[in-house]
């Protein structure tokens, strides 16, 4: 038997989840899960109750105090349930009009957990000046600018509002309760059988009568039911959750009376307007879950939970667009519905911790954008050879293997920057230790990849075996940073890949240096290094939901025990998060000065965009999964996980042909493009396709190639303005409202690139959207399409080989068209812009460049040019201009634009850099001339257009400018004249 198959079998019959099929019956529905039972039992009494329901919660207005310098208002909350206990209320305004509001048991029996944002955020907010509160008899209000925040006080609501109308509303239906801490009774006085709701204009005066009595038995039956269902121990299939804690879930509704369509909380396989799953005819009956799982071989529409939970969303229509973001560690579930279709509700039911919610304002998608980067980070600026193709698969078996797989691609001229190792490099599963008989010269190996100016990603998942012959347990375990049993002493154990393995507590700071230690490629005097790997390895972390495969719902259960006494279920989702986090800072400073890490995570939380890329994880090869891998990459950018993408070619079954073929074109168009595998598929390469496809798919790799300046470009915008990089259709036009549940098309970054991938079989044509009345050139054929001021569907040509790719009128879009084999190699070739006129007759576009690996363009080491092109008198003027200079005085982007200089050491090494080719789409005809300004006669040719009909559609004409003999770096400008 080959080595491989061997390890194959063995990794099925260990890996028992992932060889069965998909078992819904694994994980939780909300009927199955205690506080969500409770939750929405709530909500149902609540709709019973209708007009007559009102919340229990109200403001003690005896307590209300606001700071000195006005910025933050407090209050004792009361329930008139529990008199006895206390919660407090917390409300503050911060500059940029964002309003966090916090509610706290105060001095229960124990404290709840709090610290979820203290992962999420990366600063403490600054808090407005500017406030100014006003006290009346009903509510306490604070007005800035345009928006008004109100709290009323019996019941509490707090209400943002926006021109005097409310935008976002909080326990507007009276769904608030923070269950509080409690002692558990010895003896418990169950009632058998729920106290009974009065049905509304209950006839049978008989019936009110036994209502009453149990009321008077229970009452606040009414509000919170009349049973202990599940409050101190919960069952789960075979398992136990021992809840020492007893019952602590906390329910919230939040509505949007102004808005329609919601997006986000990433990640669920679903559209990407969420649809309802409460109210009438829910499209789905249970609500969207966020808690983080190994979910195999998940269902391609489904509100269950995967791999990684960001709880924030956008709330739009077409004159607001409002957001929320709640910072809580624990699952979380979130029903929606409509009211109407203008208005939208949720209810958050959280297993414990405290609200801690962040009422963005907007008013437009990009300003809620840049109001969640505020709070917790812009995505992180990776290294540009990232963007490339990354060649995945379980496994390479060998370093031979992989040297073999390098030169295939290289025989076949097909670009390709990074190899991946999944599990199998690593001996028994011990991450970090190369299998010597199969990987027996990993440092000589990655430095024939290296050659190329390639890199290598491997695997290092976050269950250690438990055995002392394994450096990383044998130092996690004498550190004692390794996560603890419900019995809060000791290590849990639990079974994974490598078998018997344990997990490092991220939550431990002790863990942290020492973890970033193991990554060093240098012998360390204080521990264990990684001395048998290079700097051209960076990471895929996986498996860290946690997987555990004997666990509850395949994770860990949830009364283990963190640092700081914490119970996992605080702080499941957050968990995934650190692992990933504190790798992507290890690679990082392995180097001094450190390089820009890549690190690949499956489970992620808010905040996880300053680190790294995310991928959808385990696909289906089917066609529904390809096109909801668009949906999800689009809603976690809304999460600011932009750098995102789904397994090329799915990662189970065997994808024929034309599906692989598709797939790519969805691939190269995803920010994160990855072909992976299961280790039970066919080897799937793309040189072992037959022609055509084989053929197809290298001009598609060629065409992500040509194309990466324009990703690199969008990478950096996002890394700044928090502005996704793949562009759903209401972020570039919110007024528009068809495009509000467009989801299988988009833009890249500010490009004007559109696309729409092609996800059925056998399709040789489809429809395309066009949201304005604009033109829109096929990228390829130079087709010019006219939309139309309330949108237009057109038909377009998509045969197998064809990816229906667009230029929005008005786009410069810069190319670099030399086939190389890898990134790197790219680096001085030339550039191609493609000038795509507008109807009226001008365009524009960026240009971002740094070294793509180092912090240098942290202290302005880049190129960061402007194009356009101006119509006027019969002349056409393309320009360009450095942008770096111009918004340097303007300081928008913070540090690195104060510390640019247009010679800087970055611009020096690209200063040869030429454009070679121009483009220009949309001249009403053939040119009189063509000239660098005051230059000689260029050597141009015209294409003329072929007119369809009068409204500007057909074929355009295109001039192409051949080598201007202009520079990248210099401002220079070409006069067309007509
Ligand atoms: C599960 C991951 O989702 C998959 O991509 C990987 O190949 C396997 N684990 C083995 O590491």
């Amino acid at each position: 038997m080959q080595p491989w198959t061997l390890l194959g079998v063995l990794s099925l019959l260990l890996a028992v989840p992932d060889a069965l099929a998909v078992k819904s019956h694994d994980f939780k529905t909300c009927s199955q899960a205690g506080f969500c039972r409770r939750g929405r039992a709530l909500s149902a009494r609540a709709a019973e109750a209708k007009n007559t329901w009102k919340s229990p919660y109200s403001v003690d207005v005896s307590s209300i105090a606001i700071t000195p310098n006005k910025a933050v208002f407090t209050a004792g909350v009361k329930s008139s349930l529990y008199p006895d206990i206390q919660f407090g209320l917390e409300l503050r305004v911060h500059d940029d009009g964002v309003v966090r509001v916090r509610m706290d048991e105060i001095n229960g029996l124990r404290k709840r957990y709090d610290e979820a944002a203290s992962w999420a955020l990366i600063s403490e907010p600054t808090i407005s000046q500017d406030i100014t509160w006003t006290t009346g008899k009903k509510d306490i209000r604070a007005k800035y600018g345009n928006n008004e925040v109100v709290v009323a006080f019996e019941p509490l609501t707090v209400s943002l509002l926006r021109g005097g109308k409310p935008q976002i509303v909080l326990n507007g239906r009276g769904l608030l309760h923070m269950e509080h801490f409690r002692t558990k009774k010895v003896e418990e006085t169950k009632t058998e059988e729920a106290a009974p709701v009065p049905e509304e204009g209950a006839e049978d005066a008989a019936e009110q009568a036994v209502f009453e009595a149990e009321k008077e038995v229970n009452p606040r039956a009414w509000f919170e039911g009349d049973t202990e269902d599940d409050w101190w121990e919960e069952r789960f299939s075979t398992w136990t959750d021992s809840k020492p804690k007893g019952p602590e879930s906390l329910s919230i509704d939040i509505s949007f009376p102004s808005h329609g369509t919601i997006y986000g909380i990433p990640q669920h396989a679903t559209r990407l307007a969420l649809p309802t799953t409460a109210g009438d005819s829910p499209t789905f009956t249970d609500p969207y879950r966020l808690y983080n799982a190994d979910v195999f071989e998940y269902l391609a529409s489904s509100p269950m939970s995967l791999y990684g939970s960001i709880p924030i969303l956008h709330a739009h229509s077409a004159d607001s667009t409002v957001g929320i973001f709640h910072a809580v560690g624990s699952e979380t579930w979130i029903d929606v519905s409509h009211a109407s279709d203008k208005s939208t509700e949720t209810h958050w039911i959280s297993e414990s911790g405290i609200l801690d919610l962040f009422l963005m304002p907007g008013p437009t998608p990009a300003d809620v954008f840049a109001q969640y980067s505020r709070l917790t980070g812009t995505p992180v600026l990776p290294p540009h050879w990232s963007l490339g193709y990354h060649q995945c698969r379980w496994n390479y078996i060998s370093s031979d293997d992989v040297r073999t797989v390098q030169r295939r691609f290289d025989e076949e001229d097909m670009p390709v920057d990074v190899f991946w190792l999944d599990i199998e490099y690593a001996e028994e599963h011990k991450y970090f230790m190369w299998d010597a008989k199969n990987f027996p010269d990993p440092v000589e190996m990655t430095n024939d990849v290296a050659a190329n100016g390639r890199k290598m990603v491997v695997i290092v998942d976050p269950h250690l075996k438990r055995t002392s012959n394994y450096p990383a347990f044998q130092e996690a375990s004498d550190r004692k940073v390794l996560v603890m049993p419900s019995s809060g002493e000791g290590e849990y154990e639990g079974w994974c890949w490598s078998g018997s393995s344990s997990w490092i507590d991220f939550f431990n700071p002790n863990a942290w240096d020492w973890w970033k230690s193991l990554f060093k490629t240098t012998a360390l005097k204080s521990g264990w290094s990684w001395t048998s790997s290079t700097t051209d390895i960076h990471i895929w972390n996986d498996m860290n939901e946690p997987s555990v495969f004997n666990g509850p719902e395949i994770s860990m259960p949830r009364d283990n025990v963190h640092y700081g006494g914490w119970e996992h279920r605080d702080v499941h989702n957050i968990n995934g998060m650190l692992f990933s986090n504190l790798t992507s800072k290890a690679v990082q400073e392995r180097t001094d000065p450190p390089q820009r890490p890549f690190v690949l995570t499956r489970s992620f939380f808010a905040g996880s965009q300053r680190f790294g890329a995310m991928w959808t994880g385990d696909n289906l090869g089917t066609w529904e999964h390809m096109a909801v891998g668009i949906q999800m990459v689009l809603a976690n950018g809304i999460g600011g996980m932009s750098f995102a993408g789904s397994d090329v070619g799915g990662f189970f079954g065997n994808p024929e042909p034309e599906m692989l073929v598709r797939w790519y074109q969805v691939g190269i168009f995803n920010p994160f493009l990855r072909a992976h595998a299961h280790i039970d598929t066919k080897r799937r390469e793309p040189f072992l396709l037959e022609q055509p496809y084989k053929g197809i798919v290298k001009d598609l790799l060629r065409l992500r190639y040509t194309m990466l300046p324009v990703w690199y470009t969008a990478f950096r915008e996002t890394s700044v303005t928090g502005v996704p990089v793949l562009r759903p259709h209401y972020v570039m036009f919110p007024k528009d409202t068809k495009g509000f549940t467009v989801d299988d098309q988009y833009f890249i970054g500010a490009s004007g690139i559109l696309v729409k991938p092609i996800t059925t079989k056998g399709a040789t044509e489809t429809t395309v959207y066009l949201p304005e009345d604009e033109v829109y050139y096929d990228y390829f054929s130079h087709h010019v399409y006219r939309g139309a001021a309330k949108g237009k569907d057109i038909t377009v040509q998509a045969e197998l080989h064809q990816v229906p790719v667009f230029v929005r009128g008005g786009s410069i879009v810069p190319t670099r068209e030399r086939p190389r084999r890898s990134s790197p190699l790219m680096k001085l070739d030339p550039f191609t812009l493609r000038v795509a006129l507008s109807k009226a007759g001008s365009a524009r576009g960026e240009l971002y460049l740094d070294d793509g690996v180092s912090y240098a363009h942290e202290k302005g080491q880049f190129v960061w040019r402007e194009f356009s092109a101006q119509t006027a008198k019969k002349t056409v003027r393309i320009t360009t201009k450095d942008l770096g200079a111009e918004k340097k005085d303007a300081a928008v982007d913070g540090v690195a634009l104060a510390s640019y200089n247009p010679g800087n050491t970055f611009a020096e090494t690209i200063k040869e850099v030429r454009v070679e080719k121009i483009v220009v789409e949309g001249l009403g005809g053939k040119p009189a001339s063509v000239k660098v300004e005051g230059g000689k006669e260029l050597v141009w040719e015209y294409a003329p257009g072929v007119a369809a009909n009068g409204k500007g559609e057909g074929v355009a004409g295109v001039l192409t400018i051949k080598d201007p003999k202009v520079l990248v770096v210099k401002d220079w400008a070409i006069v067309i004249q007509m």
